[in-house]
């Protein structure tokens, strides 16, 4: 099965990929002509993972999902939350973007920190949600290369080690990303019975 990703992320897309296993052919919005940046405008994970997912199927009719993600943490109020790409500046920057954080979590002993990650998934014009949620904390310093984004800084928890020093396996098993594919996965595979 065909199906736009609203993605131009290649690890998100790897991440995706081995989830939803070989039956899956993931498109970018660039495969399928849309080259320009997908509008993002909405206050919460759920409004810009839907805006997303029907941008691409107004522009292409084709089967496709959209995910958003943020990073809330509890002594912040929730903050990056939705706006956790642009946390710092305007751009992505990750450095920038962890600094921060490690910034304002200064002295603050309460580390409480979750990943939550919202699929829109368009599928024969209809819309259905998704949601993925890892519990964890943030250290006080980064460890760890490998993923992106605030893994260097997030122990999920039950385990000893950040999201970056783990194999894309190792995240990929217990991170938020991962429950709301696999859920997305079950769905999928559900319907081609
Ligand atoms: P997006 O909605 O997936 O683009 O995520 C928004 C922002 O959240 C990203 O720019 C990253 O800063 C952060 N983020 C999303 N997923 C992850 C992850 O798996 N690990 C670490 N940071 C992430």
């Amino acid at each position: 099965m065909k199906i736009i990703f609203a993605t131009n992320n290649a690890h998100k897309l790897s991440e995706v990929q081995a989830v939803l296993g070989d039956g899956f052919t993931l498109l970018t919005p660039r495969d399928c002509g849309v080259t320009e940046e997908i509008p993002e405008e909405q206050e919460t994970l759920e409004g810009n993972a839907s805006q997303k997912a029907r941008y691409l199927y107004d522009r292409t009719g084709m089967d496709c999902f959209a995910d958003d993600t943020g990073l809330e943490v509890a002594a912040l109020g929730g903050a990056p939350g939705v706006h956790s790409a642009r946390y710092a500046t305007d751009g992505h920057d990750f450095a920038a973007n962890n600094r921060l954080l490690l910034k304002n979590l200064r002295g603050v002993t309460d580390r409480r920190a979750r990943f939550r990650t919202v699929i829109s998934l368009i599928i024969n014009g209809e819309e259905h949600l998704f949601e993925g949620v890892v519990e964890g904390r943030i250290l006080d310093h980064e460890t760890g290369h490998e993923g992106f984004g605030f893994d260097p800084l997030f122990v999920p928890e039950g385990a000893e080690k950040s999201f970056a020093e783990m194999t894309p396996g190792e995240k990929n098993a217990i991170s938020h990303r991962g429950r709301a594919v696999r859920k997305l996965a079950e769905y999928l595979h559900a319907l081609e019975k």
